[in-house]
């Protein structure tokens, strides 16, 4: 067969040894390996790809080139008309939100006439007046809210004054009620005008209480913070609330952890704290029962617990006992939890309460040891 090999492509093939070359010639393919020999010679191969396969090939040559123009085609067309039909909706919802984050009420999207995106445009619109009257809350609720904290700052310092401006008159009738009392009984009085005199102190008692107790929770004063030994603090507290227990032959058991890592807190206010939660236990058990106070380590935490078996409260009543005020005692002030709650949470600690009418009560403060 013919040789349609030029010399060059020969050199090329002559040192690579063996090599393929197809040549298109009216539609047909021709595959050729041209094999060199010992001395120079060469063996020239053909193999012709007659039609059909060639002419196959060929068309999907074709083919394949015109659906990949095509396909380019309609990607470039896709393109621009996205781009031409995407690009308002997105300039307008970009204006939208710098609107939003302006502030600038009444701003509106135009919405186009029976185009696919008009319904995008009225819920933009929509979020658009709901956004505004969440503003327009927002804001009355924070001028209300200033107003307020400005009337309670007032009141406060009027209340504040006022305890002060009681608290004086009240030690000084304290006293002179004292010393009245005691002339009189020297004087072997009648039976009935003693009895006055101890209502006036017992009253007085009992508003001395009232405003001592609103000074110490509007001014708890700043904790003074050391490494503390709660067990400590809870044997102290025990001993001070023992002659109010043993007047009821209540039993007070102290359950204490062995080794309880200290905590950094005011042991002062958390002498106060716990006297208030084992008062109230005490108050809450019927004569001759038993409170426990307990102490343990959980993790990083350090908890004291005070548990009473007394008449328990109800869960509308347990709602109301960090209520300024309430109270269900007679002669009680109603400040004894919430200061306690104070004192416990700026002190960095939690307070918690549980109950069961009838069956009692259980008080647990915790605090981490970090
Ligand atoms: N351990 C308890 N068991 C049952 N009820 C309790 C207990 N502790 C508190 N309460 C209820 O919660 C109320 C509020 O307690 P809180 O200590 O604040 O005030 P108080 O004891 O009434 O008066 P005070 O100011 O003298 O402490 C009590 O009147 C009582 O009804
Ligand atoms: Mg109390």
């Amino acid at each position: 067969p013919e040789n349609p090999l030029n010399d060059d492509s020969l050199a090329v093939r002559q040192e690579a040894g063996i090599m393929l070359f197809a040549a298109e010639e009216l539609g047909n393919y021709r595959a050729t390996w041209a094999l060199p020999g010992d001395r120079g010679e060469r063996a020239v191969l053909f193999i012709d790809l007659q039609k059909p396969i060639a002419g196959d090939l060929h068309d999907l040559t074709i083919k394949f080139y015109l659906i990949g123009f095509g396909a380019a085609l309609a990607v470039i067309f896709l393109a621009l008309l996205g781009t031409r039909t995407l690009k308002r909706p997105l300039r307008q919802v970009e204006e939208a939100m710098t609107a939003i984050d302006r502030r600038r009420h009444g701003f509106r999207l135009k919405v186009p006439e029976g185009q696919e995106f008009a319904e995008a445009y009225r819920k933009v619109n929509r979020a658009l007046v709901r956004l505004e009257q969440l503003d327009s809350v927002q804001r009355s609720a924070v001028q209300r809210r200033n107003a307020l904290a400005n009337e309670l700052k007032t009141i406060s310092r009027f209340l504040d004054v006022l305890a002060h401006e009681i608290k004086n008159p009240l030690h000084a009738l304290g006293i002179n009620v004292d010393v009245l009392k005691t002339k009189i009984q020297r004087e072997k009085p009648r039976a009935d005008i003693l009895k006055h005199a101890k209502i006036l102190e017992r009253e007085l008692e009992h508003l001395q209480e009232v405003v001592q107790g609103f000074l110490n929770f509007v001014r708890p004063g700043v904790p003074q913070k050391e490494r503390t030994q709660l067990n400590s603090v809870v044997r102290e507290v025990i001993q001070l609330a023992g002659p109010e227990a043993q007047k009821r032959k209540i039993k007070v058991e102290a359950r204490l952890a062995k080794s309880l890592r200290h905590v950094t807190l005011d042991p002062r206010q958390m002498q106060q704290a716990l006297h208030n939660v084992l008062i109230n236990a005490v108050h809450a058990s019927y004569d001759g029962g038993k409170i426990v106070v307990r102490t343990w380590q959980k993790g990083n935490r350090v908890l004291v617990s005070v548990k009473d078996e007394g008449m328990g409260m109800s869960k509308a009543d347990l709602k109301k006992v960090f209520e300024l005020y309430y109270t269900t005692k007679k002669g009680g002030t109603g400040l004894g939890l919430p200061i306690t709650k104070r004192l416990v949470e700026a002190n960095g600690g939690e307070l918690q309460v549980e109950s069961a009418q009838g069956k009692g009560t259980t008080v647990t403060m915790m605090f981490r040891t970090r």
